[in-house]
């Protein structure tokens, strides 16, 4: 599967493979190490997770125990969304790391721009301090690339305002019929990489029937078209399953939308699943 070994340059220069495994709803210990293990066996080398989702330790376990070479396998962790202090940061990250037990992560993001009980609430001064922490982790070579998610265009430019050093990377929920353009458009102009995750709408978006009447003109399921339609939005999509056949089905996407198609699933505006 050709698209597993293929990647994308972030701004700084970091290689990326265009293609991730979410770890989101995983639970830690057995389920975790077992799914991470099976991804890796079937060729993600790009592993999302987040200190929220609990299961860091079980990751990173499975990625020691693959034999896979460290450096072969792109890892993204994030500090968790109520962190916003310069201290608590640099805390959070210790942390991390010693769950992970590994020198350094690949890609690092603040989880969301507002604690989760608090969504959209006023947090542009905590962002800043907690984006001071991760600049200088980077600068320590601890995280290779940094970046944020689920943020939008007041919230990159709030941080643009408070910082010269540009998030590499937006990693938002994306998928047919919630494309977020607005953040798209200013993370593309800017030089972020767009991660996209829940592509498959956390599975809701499986049963549609029109996305479904255009996978069966490709002769591909609805996952697959979802993920491929992604891709060629230009975001990195980190499609989530517990299951080894679907994650190879996940990566089975060597083929092309054509551009009526992509302008079709574009004009798709799902807003039970916003
Ligand atoms: P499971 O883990 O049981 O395979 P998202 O990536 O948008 O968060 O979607 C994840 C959901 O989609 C999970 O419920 C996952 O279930 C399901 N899923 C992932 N890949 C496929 C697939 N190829 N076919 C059917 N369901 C899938």
């Amino acid at each position: 599967m050709p698209i597993l070994t293929e990647h994308r340059s972030l701004a700084n220069g970091v290689e990326i493979p265009v293609l991730g495994f979410g770890t989101w709803q995983i639970p830690d210990g057995d389920d975790a190490y077992d799914a991470v293990s099976a991804a890796l066996e079937v060729g993600y080398r790009h592993i999302d997770t987040a200190r929220a989702y609990g299961n860091e330790a079980s990751v990173a376990r499975a990625i020691a125990d693959s034999g896979i070479a460290r450096d072969d396998i792109f890892l993204t962790t994030k500090l968790p969304a109520e962190v916003k202090s310069y201290d608590g940061a640099l805390k959070s990250f210790e942390t991390t790391m010693d769950a992970l037990g590994m020198d350094h992560v690949d890609l690092y993001l603040i989880h969301a721009p507002w604690p989760w009980n608090e969504q959209g609430a006023d947090y542009r001064s905590g962002n800043a301090e907690a984006w001071r922490a991760m600049t200088e982790i980077q600068q320590s070579g601890r995280a290779r690339a940094i970046g944020v998610s689920n943020f939008e265009v007041a919230d990159l430019e709030a941080l643009a305002s408070s910082s010269d050093v540009i998030p590499q990377v937006n990693q938002i929920r994306f998928f047919v019929g919630n494309t977020q353009d607005a953040v798209t458009r200013y993370c593309r102009e800017n030089g972020i990489l767009v991660e996209a995750y829940s592509p498959l709408a956390t599975g809701s978006i499986l049963d549609d029937e029109d996305v479904q009447a255009i996978a069966g003109q490709y002769d591909r399921t609805v996952a697959q078209l979802c993920i491929r339609y992604a891709l060629q939005k230009d975001t990195v999509p980190l499609p989530k399953t517990t299951n080894a056949d679907r994650m190879r089905e996940n990566a089975d996407i060597d083929f092309e939308i054509s551009g009526d198609d992509m302008a079709t699933l574009d004009a798709i505006r799902d807003d039970k699943r916003d």
